[in-house]
């Protein structure tokens, strides 16, 4: 939609001027530094920083800058906080509840070109890179060094590390390497004020006093822009195993976890959870040959990393062979080299992608204890039926319900793929859901953040004393209100 209901512009900020404009291109240059489209006809090169990745947020900003140093983010910070001019960082627009894009005329400050990798300890492995870095490529750096970028995740190809950070992003292999909170090492960002926090610590400990950085790790950019990190990457295993099981129950799958755990302990690198619903999708959408044979209604996607193939292999296999003579699980297959590990793995990294096939998505990140996870998946498809909703024909707007997501972590990724948004279906949806999360202590967002899509909601998961804490830390560190506003804080 290109209207949000209930909000409005905040009418303290100030409407981008010629003048504004001016002083901008005077010290970031004219050309691809500034997209102007205030004056002149930039309509088409300013689209894409106004919509984003699901096609389901639409922002109406007019002025992209894209500063090339920190003294340039922190020169326009300090201008776009003194003349009440509000601004939306933006990196590789990947995110998923619409923290990234404009809500009225916000410029945006995109990162991309901040993108240097500066160093890299062989040592201790500590990264030091510009934020506006893409993920793939920062792994890619220190792959070639033997060691791996402590987080993973479908977007890498177009997702900037600073845009993780900000996002606390969790990923595939959270369950080995661990939150962003803990090898993020230090970090470089701009405060609303034009102030350079240089908190730029490579060492892995370091107590001295409030670890500020934290706050910025999962702002959402609402607290300043992140400009460069240091980053602890951990030795790359050169023993890498994948296996995909077929399930034949919820319950079923919960014992591999448990049995993943207790056989394959310090090599398991990856515990992920795929519905049948999601992989019959991703043949349909994609085709190619299935991983197995017939159909099942769960599938689990198991890793491990270590530093010896053929003892990893045997413990796989042996668990394997465990699972399945106890029926723990139906079937499944064991990639026998790089690229079926590649084939196995996009059987779950392509979920994202299908299930937009018909038009849209509505996602929902959450955390539930393990037991009741995946009952919300049979819970919201029977509530979606029920209200004449969920069908085959063009008729009906939900096309049906499924459930993916990193079991290892609790955190399952509810989806309703739709052929079109529909006010109906957010009825029947909300707050339905948040309201069934908040029974069961969950979390309603597990990993992708708030943004946009989820502002009203924070209340479902945090209390109004902790909400208040949060509103005085926002209105210390950016007390015009500039940084990100209409999204959750
Ligand atoms: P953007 O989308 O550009 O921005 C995200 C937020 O961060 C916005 O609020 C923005 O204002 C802010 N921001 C961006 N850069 C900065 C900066 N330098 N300083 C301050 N604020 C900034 N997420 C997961 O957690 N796990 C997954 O497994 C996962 N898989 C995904 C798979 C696909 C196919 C897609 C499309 C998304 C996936 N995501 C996942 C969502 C995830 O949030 C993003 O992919 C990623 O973390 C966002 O990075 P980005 O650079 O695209 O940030
Ligand atoms: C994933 O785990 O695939 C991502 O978080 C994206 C999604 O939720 O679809
Ligand atoms: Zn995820």
């Amino acid at each position: 939609t290109d209207s949000y209901p209930g909000l409005t512009r905040d009418s303290r900020f100030s409407k981008l001027t010629p003048e504004h404009v001016a002083f901008f291109k005077e010290f970031l240059g004219q050309d691809s530094t500034v997209i102007d489209g205030v004056n002149a006809d930039a309509a088409a090169d300013i689209e894409p920083f106004n919509e984003d990745w699901m096609h389901k947020y639409k922002g109406q900003c007019r002025l992209v800058l894209k500063p090339g140093s920190t003294e340039e983010v922190s020169k326009i910070l300090r201008y776009c906080n003194e003349n009440m001019l509000a601004v939306v960082p933006q990196g590789g627009n990947t995110g998923l509840v619409g923290g990234s894009i404009p809500v009225f005329d916000e410029i945006v400050i995109s990162m991309g070109r901040m993108n240097t990798i500066h160093s890299f300890d062989e040592m201790s492995g500590s990264l030091v890179l510009d934020a506006g870095c893409i993920l793939e490529v920062a792994d890619q750096h220190v792959a070639e060094r033997g060691y791996i970028f402590p987080l993973d995740l479908g977007a890498k190809g177009s997702c900037q590390v600073g845009g993780n950070v900000s996002t606390n992003a969790g990923g595939l292999r959270l369950l080995r390497y661990g939150s962003l909170h803990g090898s993020v090492l230090g970090m470089e960002a701009v405060l609303p004020d034009g102030t350079i926090m240089n908190d730029m610590c490579t060492l892995r400990k370091n107590n001295t006093g409030y670890d500020l950085k934290q706050l910025l790790i999962g702002a959402e950019g609402t607290l300043g822009i992140i400009t460069k990190l240091v980053v602890q990457c951990a030795q790359r295993s050169p023993a890498i195993n994948v296996a995909l099981f077929g399930i034949e129950s919820y319950e079923k799958a919960q014992k591999a976890f448990r049995e993943a755990k207790l056989q394959l302990s310090e090599i398991l690198s990856a515990f992920e959870l795929m519905d049948g619903t999601s992989q019959r999708i991703v043949h349909q959408v994609r085709g190619g040959t299935k991983p197995l044979e017939n159909d099942y209604p769960f599938y689990c996607l198991v890793e491990t990393s270590g530093s010896n193939s053929e003892h990893d292999y045997e413990k796989l296999e042996k668990f394997l062979e465990d699972v399945m003579s106890n029926e723990v699980i139906a079937d499944g297959v064991v990639a026998q080299d790089a690229t079926q590990i590649k084939t196995l793995w996009s059987w779950r990294e392509g979920i994202t992608e299908c299930i937009g096939h018909w038009g849209g998505t509505y996602k929902y990140d959450v955390s539930i204890p393990l037991s009741d996870m995946y009952l919300i998946v049979h819970d919201v498809k029977a509530r979606l039926s029920d209200a004449g909703l969920l069908g085959e024909t063009d008729h009906h707007p939900v096309v049906d319900v499924l459930g993916y997501g990193h079991m290892g972590d609790s955190n399952l990724h509810l989806n309703i793929p739709v052929r079109r948004y529909d006010k109906e279906v957010e009825k029947v949806l909300e707050p339905y859901v948040y309201e069934w999360i908040e029974k069961r202590q969950g979390s309603i967002s597990a990993e992708h953040g708030l943004g946009l899509a989820k502002k009203n909601y924070i209340g479902y998961s945090r209390n109004e004393t902790m909400i208040g804490l949060m509103k005085q830390i926002k209105t210390l560190y950016d007390p015009n209100g500039i940084m990100n506003p209409y999204k959750y804080i």
